[in-house]
C-alpha cells in the first residue's frame, strides 16, 4: 500500500470486507477483469481529499474474489488528453498484455468538457503505460449522439473482434444511449450503431454500460441521468436499470425487453461487470449515491464497493445472488429454529456490526413483522401488499433519513441473506430475485437486532447469524 498524506482517522465505518480505498474519495468501480492469475479491480478515485476531484484509478487485486490487496494508483490524469480525469473505464488481456480502455477528460474554457477514449498497457499488471496513439477513439460524426458526453467504454471479445460500448446521449441531450464501436487490435475502432436508446422516461443520458452474455441471452446494464420517479421507481438521484435481449454482432442492435431496476435500495451505481474465465458474470457496484452526505468524509474517507455479485437468468428472470466465494468468510454461527416470537425480541448470538444473516420465513405464518437493525435502519415486511420496506431513520442518519421498497414475488416462503459491514446493509431477497443496498452510519456501539411482530407473533422457521472474517486491509492510520 502507497504511503499516502491524507489518512482514515476512525475505523468505525471502514468496511471489513467491502472493497474502499486506503484514504480519500472513490466513486465507479472500473477494469474488473481477471490477468495474470488474479482478479484485478480498479475504482475512480481522488487520493487527496475526500471530495470528487481529478480522477485516478485505484487498484485492488485478489486471488479468490474475496481477499483483497492495494496496489499503486494505476492511472493519474498526467496528459494533455486526460489532464482532468482518467474517468471510468475497463480492463481486457490481449497476446499476455493488460489493456485498460478508460475515457480522458477535458474541461474546456467555456466551461464544458471533451471526452475521448484512451488506452494504456502492462505487462506486470501493475505498472500501465498510455499507449502513444492516445486518443485512440474519438465521437463518431454524423451520428445522433453527444459529442460532448461520450464515455465510459467497456470492451469485451467476441469470436475474433474486440467490442466497446460507450455511454451518450441524442444530439438533443433528451436520450441515453448506447453506441458500439469494433476492432481488431482494440486501437483502431469501427462505429457499428446505437445498440440501445432510452424511450420516454428512462434517463438523458446513460453511463457506464456494460452487456453481459448470460446464458444464450444478453443483458445490458446501464447507469441513467434524469429518470423521474414512477411510484416506488427510480428515487435516487441517478439510477441503474438492466434489461434482458439479443445483441446482432451484424448490424450492432441489441432487441430488449423492458427496463427494470437493478437494486432497489439507496445507494447503488455505476456497477461493472466482469466475464470470469470460468464462464460467471459477476458484478461490482459502488454501493453510495451521487449528492448525498457521506458521513465518513469526516474520517479521511470517502465511497466503497458492494460485494460481489453473480448474474443467473432463470426462468426469463435476472437473479443477481452474492457470489458463492462469500460463503469463504464465514466463521462463527448460531442458529434458531423454529421460533414463535410474540414481543420485541433480542437473540443471543444474532447481532454485530459486521455478519451474514440469515433468515427463512412463510409469509402464510408471518404477515407483518420488521427487523430492526443497529439502531439506524428497519426492514419491514408485509405479506399481504407483497413488499419489502427498508426505512433508515434514526437520528444518526440526519440527511439520509428515507424509505426505500421492492415488491416480493408471490410464493410463500421468503428467504434473506443480509450482508452488514460497518456502514453498509445489503438484502438480497429469494436468492437474489430482488436486492436492496444501503449506507447506514449507527454508532460502533450499537450492534443489536431486534424481531419485531407487526402483529400477533412473528413466526421464524430458522434464522442464522455468521461472524465473517476480515479480507480488506485496515487503512494506515
Ligand atoms: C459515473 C461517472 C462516469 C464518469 C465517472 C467520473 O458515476 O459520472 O460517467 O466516467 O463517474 O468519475
Amino acid at each position: 500500500m502507497e504511503d499516502r498524506d491524507l489518512k482514515v482517522t476512525n475505523l468505525r465505518w471502514y468496511p471489513t470486507y467491502h472493497i474502499a480505498a486506503p484514504s480519500g474519495w472513490v466513486n465507479d468501480p472500473n477494469g474488473f477483469c481477471f490477468f495474470g492469475g488474479q482478479y484485478h479491480f480498479f475504482y475512480q478515485c481522488y487520493p487527496y481529499g475526500v471530495e470528487w476531484g481529478p480522477m485516478h484509478w485505484g487498484h485492488v487485486v485478489s486471488k479468490d474474489l474475496i481477499n483483497w490487496e492495494h496496489l499503486p494508483v494505476a492511472l493519474a490524469p498526467d496528459r494533455d488528453y486526460d489532464n482532468d480525469g482518467v474517468f471510468s473505464g475497463s480492463g481486457i488481456e490481449k497476446d499476455g498484455k493488460f489493456y485498460l480502455m478508460y475515457t480522458g477528460n477535458i474541461s474546456l474554457p467555456d466551461g464544458g468538457h471533451a471526452q475521448k477514449q484512451c488506452l494504456a498497457v502492462s505487462d506486470d499488471g501493475i505498472n500501465f503505460e498510455k499507449v502513444e496513439n492516445n486518443p485512440i477513439l474519438i465521437a463518431p460524426e454524423n451520428v445522433d449522439m453527444s459529442g460532448v458526453d461520450f464515455r465510459d467504454p467497456k470492451v469485451w471479445k467476441h469470436n475474433k473482434n474486440f467490442y466497446v460500448a460507450l455511454g451518450s446521449k441524442t444530439t438533443d441531450g433528451q436520450h441515453g444511449e448506447v453506441l458500439l464501436f469494433e476492432s481488431k487490435d482494440l486501437e483502431n475502432w469501427n462505429f457499428k450503431n446505437i445498440s440501445a436508446r432510452a424511450e420516454g422516461n428512462q434517463g438523458t443520458m446513460w453511463e457506464c454500460p456494460n452487456f453481459a452474455k448470460v446464458g444464450s441471452k444478453d443483458v445490458l446494464i446501464v447507469s441513467p441521468m434524469e429518470i423521474h420517479p414512477e411510484g416506488n421507481k427510480f428515487l435516487n438521484n441517478v439510477d441503474v436499470v438492466y434489461t434482458i435481449g439479443k445483441l446482432d454482432y451484424k448490424t450492432g442492435i441489441f432487441e430488449h425487453g423492458d427496463i427494470e431496476i437493478l437494486d432497489w435500495g439507496f445507494d447503488f451505481y455505476a456497477p461493472q461487470v466482469a466475464n470470469l474465465p470460468d464462464g460467471r458474470n459477476i458484478f461490482i457496484g459502488w454501493l453510495d449515491m451521487w449528492g448525498v452526505p457521506q458521513p465518513e468524509q469526516a474520517d479521511g474517507w470517502s465511497g466503497m464497493m458492494t460485494v460481489p455479485r453473480e448474474l443467473k437468468i432463470k426462468g426469463g428472470k435476472l437473479f443477481t445472488p452474492p457470489i458463492e466465494e462469500l460463503k469463504k468468510l464465514r466463521k462463527g454461527k448460531k442458529t434458531y429454529k423454529d421460533l414463535k416470537l410474540d414481543k420485541e425480541t433480542e437473540l443471543k448470538g444474532i447481532g454485530g456490526a459486521v455478519g451474514e444473516l440469515c433468515l427463512k420465513i412463510n409469509l402464510s405464518k408471518s404477515k407483518k413483522f420488521s427487523i430492526g437493525v443497529r439502531g439506524t435502519a428497519k426492514i419491514f415486511v408485509d405479506a399481504e401488499s407483497k413488499i419489502l420496506k427498508f426505512i433508515r431513520d434514526a437520528a444518526e442518519n440526519e440527511g439520509l433519513a428515507g424509505e426505500r421498497e421492492m415488491n416480493l414475488s408471490k410464493g410463500k416462503e421468503l428467504n434473506l441473506r443480509i450482508y452488514l459491514d460497518k456502514s453498509s446493509i445489503e438484502i438480497f431477497a429469494n436468492d437474489g430475485e430482488k436486492v436492496l443496498s444501503a449506507r447506514i452510519y449507527p454508532p460502533e456501539t450499537s450492534t443489536e437486532i431486534i424481531f419485531i411482530p407487526e402483529e400477533k407473533v412473528f413466526e421464524i422457521e430458522e434464522v442464522t447469524f455468521y461472524t465473517l472474517a476480515q479480507s480488506i486491509p485496515n487503512p494506515k492510520m
